[in-house]
């Protein structure tokens, strides 16, 4: 099939592009002033620096993670499995207590992660920018614990799933 013609980006053709980037799927959280946990679905997560630790995750003006996560200085990350895209759906819908009647745990300093997630990352926040539409928080990653599994992905709009061709070499772990 051809491609249509160039053209200028509106933010629904940005989706579409963008939704052509296949990639997984995580839950960013934090405590919000009350102590209360929220956490928002995301894709945007990238490993910006192996050492030092850094990763990066790019949050939407006005949600309360991305309040939360400016205000406390620390957010933590839960990458999602292939059985957990109905927390990717719970995470990603406006309105209710996000963590209310689902299993959770704590990191060290005290921050909700979602329960039985492929890893968690603690992070304090390095830095952050505002981009357009977004902030952008730098996190140094204090703590990290991960486990074997199948990725929950996300394209095109629809979530799926990681096929492992079960290859015995990882040529790719760089
Ligand atoms: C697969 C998926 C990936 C998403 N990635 C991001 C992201 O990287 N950054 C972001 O700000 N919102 C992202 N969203 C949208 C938020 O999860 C959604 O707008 C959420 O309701 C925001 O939280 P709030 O309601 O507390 O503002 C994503 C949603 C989905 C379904």
């Amino acid at each position: 099939m051809t491609l249509p013609a160039f053209s200028r980006p509106t933010p629904s053709d940005m989706r579409r592009s963008m939704g052509r980037f296949t990639t997984g799927v995580a839950v960013v959280s934090a405590e919000d002033s009350d102590g209360e946990p929220c956490g928002m679905t995301i894709s945007s997560l990238t490993s910006v620096s192996l050492d030092p630790a850094i990763i990066l995750v790019s949050l939407t003006h006005g949600s309360r993670t991305t309040e939360a996560v400016e205000a406390g200085g620390r957010f933590a990350v839960s990458i999602l499995s292939s059985r957990q895209e109905a927390v990717a759906r719970r995470f990603a819908t406006r309105g209710g207590a996000r963590f209310e009647g689902l299993p959770c745990d704590r990191t060290a300093c005290g921050l909700p992660v979602v329960a039985d997630a492929l890893a968690h990352l603690e992070c304090t926040v390095h830095s952050a920018h505002d981009i357009g539409d977004h902030r952008v928080f730098y996190g140094d990653v204090s703590e990290l614990r991960w486990r074997d599994g199948t990725g929950l992905v996300f394209y095109s709009g629809r979530f799926g799933d990681f096929r492992d061709f079960g290859h015995d070499e990882v040529p790719w772990l760089f």
